[in-house]
């Protein structure tokens, strides 16, 4: 894959993020990971709730920009359990994006920062079984297959199993 940058959401980034999220089949999982992908209005809100989230260390959500400047990805950290100190850790490519790495790049630097820039002991990646691609990259980064949860990911056909992966802080 060709350099990229991996940082976190500007408020500039409202017009290339509903474009780049508008870019993937609004009836699939990206409802659920990018909920600004149908409406520019939604797009804008979940760009600046990002900012507040990061400002708050409630959530660390990244843009990915490629090197002329197109954004080709996002990836982040949320749903922070404070106590127990771990996070679920997401991530889509825009489609014209796909299978040139860019995902395992994100996950890679995503993490990194998590466990530097936080004191996060252990990162969930949650995959619904049918996603091999995205199975594929959390493989590819070295995460740890733990098992099948029944029923964990809802998409808008219903419910259906997922598999856990993790990643830990390095000792
Ligand atoms: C899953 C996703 C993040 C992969 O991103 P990516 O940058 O393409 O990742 P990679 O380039 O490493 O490709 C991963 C695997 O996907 C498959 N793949 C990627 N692009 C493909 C394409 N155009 N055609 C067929 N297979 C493809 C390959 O099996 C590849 O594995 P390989 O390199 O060992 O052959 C991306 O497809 C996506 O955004 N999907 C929708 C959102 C999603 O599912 N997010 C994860 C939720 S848990």
């Amino acid at each position: 894959m060709s350099a990229c940058t991996v940082r976190l959401y500007q408020r500039e980034d409202v017009e290339a993020i509903h474009a780049a999220a508008s870019s993937r089949s609004p009836r699939s999982i990206l409802d659920e990971l990018v909920p600004c992908a149908l409406h520019a209005r939604r797009a804008r809100q979940w760009v600046l709730l990002q900012i507040e989230l990061a400002r708050q260390r409630k959530a660390f959500e990244f843009v990915i920009v490629g090197d002329g400047g197109r954004l080709l990805a996002a990836a982040g950290i949320n749903q922070i359990h404070p106590m127990h100190r771990y996070a679920n850790l997401g991530y889509w490519v825009r489609t014209s994006a796909t299978g040139h790495g860019v995902a395992p790049a994100a996950v890679r630097a995503v993490a990194a920062y998590a466990f530097r820039e936080t004191d996060l002991i252990r990162l969930e990646i949650v995959v619904a079984v049918g996603n091999t691609r995205s199975q594929r990259v959390a493989e590819k980064v070295g995460a740890v297959r733990e098992g099948v949860l029944r029923s964990r990911v809802l998409l808008p056909t219903g419910p259906v199993d997922a598999v856990m992966y993790s990643l830990v802080r390095p000792a």
